[in-house]
Parts: C-alpha cells; structure tokens; sequence
C-alpha cells in the first residue's frame, strides 16, 4: 500500500557463507533457536527449515504421520495449504487447484469453517459466535466422526487461524496467540523472510522423527535466508508489532465508515494491518460482486494504490508492516474514490 518500506541493509553473511548448504552454519541455529524459543507452547520445541509455505506444511503432514503413526487429516472448507501434491490435498480454496489431478493424497476430510459471514447454516456468525462454532463443532463429532472418520486414526487437524495473515500482522507474531492456542506444528513461510524464500515448521520436540534421513533438504536453512528471517523478526519485535497494533483502530473505522456508506460492501473484517473487505450485489442475499470487486482493484492501481483480490469477490488489504498513519490515510483514501467511482 502507497510507498514500499525501507527496510534497514541486511548484514552479512558473506558470499562463501551462502554457498555452503549441507552443513550447519551460525544463523541457521541461531534462526531456530529464536524461533523455538517466541512460538507459543510451554514446552520443548525443533524447528525445520525449508524453502517455501508449501513445503513447511509438507514438512507438518510427516511429521504428524511420522509421530502418530496415523494416516488422516481434517481440514477446512476455503483453506489454501498449497499446491504440491500433498498439501493440495489439504487446500480447498478452488476446483482449479485439484483440476485434472485426482487421486490427491488420500485421507483428507474437509469441514465448514467458522465464517462468521458466510457458513451453511446462513448463521450470523458476529451476533452468534457460539452458536456457529457449536454446529462446526457438532458436523465433526456428530456426522464426519461419528460415521466414516475413525477418531483414532485422525493425525491432525489444520488450520490457518486467520487468512492472510503473516508474522506480526495481526498485531501479535502469531496470529494464534489471538486465541490462546499452542498448537503442537506450526508452520510458517513467506512473511518470516520478508521477500526471501525461507518456509519453517516448528513443533514439539517429542514429535521428531528421532532418525535422520526421514525428511530434509537442500536449501533450507541457508545463511541468506537465515539471517533474513533473523533480521525480519528483530524488526517485528522492535517496532513493526506495535506499528500494527497502532493502525488496527484506523483501518477498523475507516472501512466501518465505507461499510456505512457504501451498500456494495457486504463485510469487513481483520486485525492489525490484515483487513478485507468482501463485495456484495445485495446485503441481504450476498450474491458475489466479483466483477466489482475486480473494478475497484484496477481503480485503486490507477491511482497508485496496489491491492489483492482474494476469494470470490473480496479485496484484502495487506501493506507493508513498516506503513505510517500517514500513508495508511493516504491508501484508504484512495480506496474510497476507488469504490466510489465503480458504484458511480
Ligand atoms: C496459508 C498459506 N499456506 C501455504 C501457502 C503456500 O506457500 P508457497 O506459495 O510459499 O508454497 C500459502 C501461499 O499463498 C498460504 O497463504
């Protein structure tokens, strides 16, 4: 959103540094070590490094396979895992990431997900959240474990606790730590190198597979990518976390205003500086605005202002952790002219 950060020089490691991957080199333990020691669980933790999201989850699958000795899955309806073929079969976001495909890693069930604007009980899921996770709750024991899932042959169930997220924008490092939960895999990617490639899955130490040679790779772990993630995680911790923190009540009222002036815009929902807005032909049956929705992305760019479509016909809005009120102003405003101009 509006102007890229500037982001302080990354120091080291020297050329003959990167190049080595099969060892251990310096950045790589003191990368895990961070990590064991700021993911949440009160207890022992390893990391593994790698190179992307995908493979950080692909990582997860094994090591919940490896650990339980059981084979299935549960995962939810509208998630993306990835698209390799393990983690596509745990995505569930669009036909044309499984196209032509089939058969996906077998042992995957998919549930609804607690959305609280859109779920298959037409439930409001912001005046009845009990309500709605009760019923997510009673499809998993009642129907899906009750008649075709084993319950004791269930590895893991996986989840991304809000979409979009990345480390530190939600106004915590984990957007997790929102809901008091210590999940015993956590995979991470992406935000971790802020434009790197590095992907890590961090879990209990008990879970590890206890051989070497289960699982590895080449590139992950290398000092590049290390000392990135070192220096994105020095920068949430000193300032980028509060930063997001700081912005979360401008973005809440500013696309609460839009929400109140503009019927287009069905729902708004986020934390921190990770904010969407779903486009809507009519509030009362939420038929999908997608072709507006896509209006006001070309609109918006016009006039300088990058944004993400994401699902059907909803826009997420995800600037840069180091993003001032100022420029935060300045990228809602012209959103603003952008949704006006497309409703006329
Ligand atoms: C939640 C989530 N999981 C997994 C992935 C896959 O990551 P990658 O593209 O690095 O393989 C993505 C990528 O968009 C993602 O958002």
């Amino acid at each position: 959103m509006v102007k890229g950060p500037q982001v302080k020089e990354i120091p080291g490691p020297k050329a003959r540094e990167v190049i080595g991957t099969d060892y251990y080199n310096p950045y790589q333990v003191a990368l895990v070590e961070k990590l064991d020691s700021i993911a949440p669980g009160d207890f022992e933790k390893k990391t593994f490094l790698s190179n992307s999201g995908t493979e950080a989850n692909e990582a997860a699958i094994k090591i919940a396979k490896w650990s339980t000795q059981r084979k299935l899955f549960i995962a939810f309806i509208g998630a993306f895992h990835g698209r390799t073929h393990g983690t596509m079969s745990l995505t569930a976001s669009k036909p044309v990431h499984r196209s032509r495909m089939f058969p996906t890693m077998p042992g995957v069930e998919h549930v609804p997900y607690p959305n609280p604007y859109r779920n298959p009980w037409h439930i409001d899921g912001y005046e009845e959240p009990d309500e709605l996770v009760n019923r997510v709750l009673e499809y998993i024991e009642d129907y899906l474990l009750a008649h075709y899932v084993p319950p004791e042959e269930v590895a893991g169930v996986i989840a991304e606790p809000i979409q979009g997220e990345g480390m530190g924008r939600t106004g915590k490092m984990f957007a997790i730590e929102h809901f008091g939960v210590a999940p015993d895999i956590i995979s991470l990617a992406k935000a971790l190198g802020g434009g790197v490639p590095i992907g890590a899955t961090i879990f209990r130490k008990d879970l590890d597979f206890g051989i070497s040679g289960v699982h590895s790779n080449t590139y992950g772990g290398n000092a590049l990518a290390c000392v990135a993630a070192l220096t994105v995680i020095d920068e949430l911790e000193n300032g980028l976390i509060e930063n997001a923190q700081k912005l979360e009540p401008l973005f809440k009222e500013r696309l609460q205003e839009m929400y109140d002036k503009y019927e287009i815009i069905g729902d708004v929902r986020g934390l921190g500086l990770a904010w969407a807005i779903e486009f809507v032909k009519d509030r009362k049956t939420k038929e999908y605005a997608s072709n507006e929705r896509n209006k006001v992305v070309v609109e918006a760019l016009k006039r300088g202002l990058a944004t993400l479509g994401c699902g059907k016909s909803a826009l997420r809005l995800i600037p840069p952790l180091t993003i001032d009120e100022e420029e935060a102003k300045i990228g809602l405003d012209i959103l603003e002219e952008a949704i006006k101009t497309v409703v006329g």
